[in-house]
């Protein structure tokens, strides 16, 4: 890896990605909306031995911006080899039950901005022919259930885009991976209580590594995640609906 792009670039996950990427002496362009964040993480990046980390701050459901934004980055990486897109928020399910406004600022938060930038960025990549888009969407994802289906439809809808993505751009050199995290330690999370079945940033960034080189088509990470994922998809309807999950 060379050229990196991140999209999402304070989040959690990403910035512990980042720290591996930048012993890799490579070019990072980090996006965020919190620019002191940014620029902490982009100097982090540097002292580890990025060869260059450059920010721009963007708040991505402000989306009559992305196509400048993205334009700057693109000038400044030349061709890309990565895109890492890292964002999102975990709602709170019984407010998006009382309103629409929030239902919707949700879907765009966790599946339209992110398929705004996709769009741009997909063309991009189909031109200069290589590369690779990574997403972090979520094992949430994959069944809806009572307790976070709005969260679950917008990472489900991003991963249906990133199958029709993969499907088209793999014709044309460009890998497309869909990363599915179960649970992980994070500020996202930091209101829960954390059990066994809970990982640390750093485990998911190493295998967000790993999947990326390996040009995997999903990861689950930690991997136990597939085989729970394989059951819950697998229950019937007539009984998943009466659970409480
Ligand atoms: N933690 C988990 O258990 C878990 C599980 C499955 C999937 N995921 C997914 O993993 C990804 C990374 O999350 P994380 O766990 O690392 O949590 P995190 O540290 O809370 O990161 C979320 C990031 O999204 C950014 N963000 C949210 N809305 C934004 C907007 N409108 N414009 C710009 N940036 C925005 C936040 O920016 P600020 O820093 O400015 O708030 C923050 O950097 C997310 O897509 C999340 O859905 C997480």
């Amino acid at each position: 890896m060379k050229n990196i792009l991140v999209i999402g670039a304070t989040s959690a996950i990403a910035e512990q990605t980042i720290r591996l990427y930048a012993k890799q002496n490579t070019n990072l362009y980090l996006l965020g909306r919190d620019e002191e964040k940014l620029q902490a993480i982009a100097q982090d990046a540097q002292i580890r031995g990025a060869e260059s980390a450059s920010f721009h701050v963007l708040d991505f459901n402000n989306f009559d911006r992305h196509p400048k934004v993205l334009e700057a980055a693109f000038a400044k990486l030349g061709t890309i080899d990565l895109v890492l897109i890292a964002h999102g928020s975990l709602p709170n399910q019984q407010a998006c039950e009382e309103s629409v406004e929030t239902t919707l600022r949700e879907l765009n938060t966790n599946a339209i901005s992110g398929i705004a930038l996709l769009t741009l960025i997909a063309n991009q990549m189909e031109m200069q022919g290589c590369g690779t888009i990574a997403v972090i969407t979520s094992v949430a994802g994959d069944r809806g259930r009572q307790s976070n289906y709005v969260y679950g439809a917008a990472k489900g809808m991003l991963s249906i885009f990133l199958q029709g993505l993969r499907n088209r751009l793999f014709k044309k050199g460009v890998h497309v991976l869909d990363i599915k995290p179960g649970f992980v330690d994070t500020p996202m999370t930091a209101e829960f209580k954390k059990g066994p079945l809970w990982a640390k940033p750093e485990t998911i960034a190493k295998q967000i590594v790993k999947a990326v080189e390996r040009r995997k088509n999903t990861l689950y990470t930690p991997w136990f995640w597939s085989i729970i994922m394989l059951i819950i998809r697998n229950i019937p309807e007539v009984v998943f609906k009466k659970l409480k999950l």
